[in-house]
């Protein structure tokens, strides 16, 4: 073990990529009415009552103004089919949004075609995360649509691959 505060960078973040997720593409719609939109593993339920989801925003992304500036955000979750979407998403050379084919919701933001399910969120806190800052939004819409999603783990992507059901034991007649 290392001496506290002397953790190997490495090594949080190969033991944090053994931390199989889901893939997000999270999205803000600009006052000018442009749309932005990023990468984003980390994402998670938060609450139920309210309902609550929360997700971290590298402190220098480009979306994080948006995100800050706009009252509600888009969460897609994509599907398994859409591990290109996710690379796209995340690169710094590219329009991303480019020939990506998007409803808009209610409240503005960009909800990609073929996700596995929409969320439209308003923000309703900001938290301090180290380099990252935590966007926690209250969930105004959730539609669930088709496939299953994409999975996120030791820097791959994948599919979810149920496992085969345990026989049970035998009675024991009792
Ligand atoms: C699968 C995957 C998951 C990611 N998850 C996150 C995340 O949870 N939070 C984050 O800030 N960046 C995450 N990123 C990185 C951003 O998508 C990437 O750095 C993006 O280029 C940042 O946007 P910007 O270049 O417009 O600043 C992820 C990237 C990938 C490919």
């Amino acid at each position: 073990m290392n001496a506290p505060g002397h953790l190997d960078a490495a090594q949080f973040k190969a033991a944090m990529a053994c931390f199989a997720s889901g893939v997000t593409v999270v999205t803000a719609r600009a006052p000018d009415g442009t749309d932005h939109g990023m990468t984003v593993s980390s994402f998670c339920s938060l609450s139920l009552q309210p309902p609550l989801v929360l997700t971290c925003i590298d402190a220098s992304a480009t979306l994080l103004p948006h995100l800050l500036a706009a009252e509600t955000f888009g969460i897609s979750m994509l599907s398994a089919s859409q591990g290109a979407l996710s690379t796209r998403f995340a690169d710094q050379t590219i329009d991303r949004f480019d020939d990506v084919a998007f409803s808009r919701g209610a409240t503005g933001p960009a909800l990609l075609d073929g996700a596995v399910a929409h969320l439209e969120c308003r923000r309703v806190a900001v938290h301090p995360g180290g380099d990252h800052h935590i966007i926690v939004g209250e969930v105004l819409s959730a539609r669930v649509l088709t496939g299953s999603p994409l999975v996120y783990a030791q820097r791959a992507y994948g599919r979810v691959a149920p496992l085969p059901v345990e026989p049970r034991a035998p009675s024991d007649g009792s």
